[in-house]
C-alpha cells in the first residue's frame, strides 16, 4: 500500500503527515499526534467514545479514514479548553458529577459541543437526541443532561455579556469621538 501525505489542522495547529490510506483518524490522533484524550471503545461506530469534530461536525473518529480528513479542521477534547480555562461544558460536567469512569466523557463533551454550536438552547429531548450516539455505562445520563443544560445557560450568559460589552465599548467610542 502506498503512503500518502495529508494536511490537517488539529486544535488550531497544522500538521502535514505521511500515513497510509487505511489508517483511521482515531489512529492518527492517538498514535501520530499523541492526543490520547479521544478514546477507542468499540472501534465500529457503536459507542461514540471516539467522537471528535471535523469541520464542526461530530463524527466517530474510528470510522473516518486518513484521506477523508485531508484539508479538514479537527477539534478534539484537548482543544476544548481555552487559554487554560475549562470550557463551560467541562466545568458543568464536574459540577454535576456527570462522569464516573470517564471513558465516555471526551466523546460526550465533543458531541455536546457540536450540539450547542448549532442549537445554543436545546430542550432536554434535543440534548437526549444530540448525545444519543455516545453511550455511557456509568451515570444513567441524567447528570449529563443537566450538565449540558447548565453549560448552555452559561454560554448564553457569556454571549450576552460579550454583546453588551461590545455595544458598551462602541457607544463609549462614539461618545468620545463626538466630543
Ligand atoms: S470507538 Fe468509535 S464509535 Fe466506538
Ligand atoms: S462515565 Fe463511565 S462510561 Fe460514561
Amino acid at each position: 500500500m502506498e503512503a500518502l501525505s495529508i494536511q490537517i489542522k488539529v486544535n488550531g495547529h497544522s500538521h502535514r503527515l505521511q500515513t497510509f490510506p487505511n489508517r483511521r483518524l482515531l489512529d492518527i490522533l492517538r498514535e501520530d499526534l499523541t492526543l490520547t484524550g479521544t478514546k477507542e471503545g468499540c472501534g465500529i461506530g457503536e459507542c461514540g467514545a471516539c467522537t471528535v469534530l471535523v469541520d464542526g461536525e461530530a463524527v466517530n473518529a474510528c470510522l473516518i479514514l486518513a484521506p477523508q480528513v485531508d484539508g479538514r479542521e479537527i477539534l478534539t477534547i484537548e482543544g476544548l479548553s481555552e487559554r487554560g480555562s475549562l470550557h463551560p461544558l467541562q466545568q458543568a460536567f464536574i459540577d454535576h458529577f456527570a462522569f464516573q469512569c470517564g471513558f465516555c466523557t471526551p466523546g460526550m463533551l465533543m458531541a455536546a459541543k457540536a450540539l450547542l454550536d448549532v442549537n445554543p438552547s436545546p430542550s432536554r429531548e434535543e440534548i437526549r437526541q444530540g448525545l444519543a450516539g455516545v453511550l455511557c455505562r456509568c451515570t444513567g445520563y441524567i447528570q449529563i443532561f443537566e450538565a449540558v443544560e447548565d453549560a448552555a445557560q452559561a454560554l448564553l450568559e457569556t454571549a450576552v455579556s460579550g454583546i453588551e460589552g461590545t455595544a458598551g465599548a462602541a457607544i463609549a467610542q462614539r461618545t468620545e469621538e463626538a466630543r
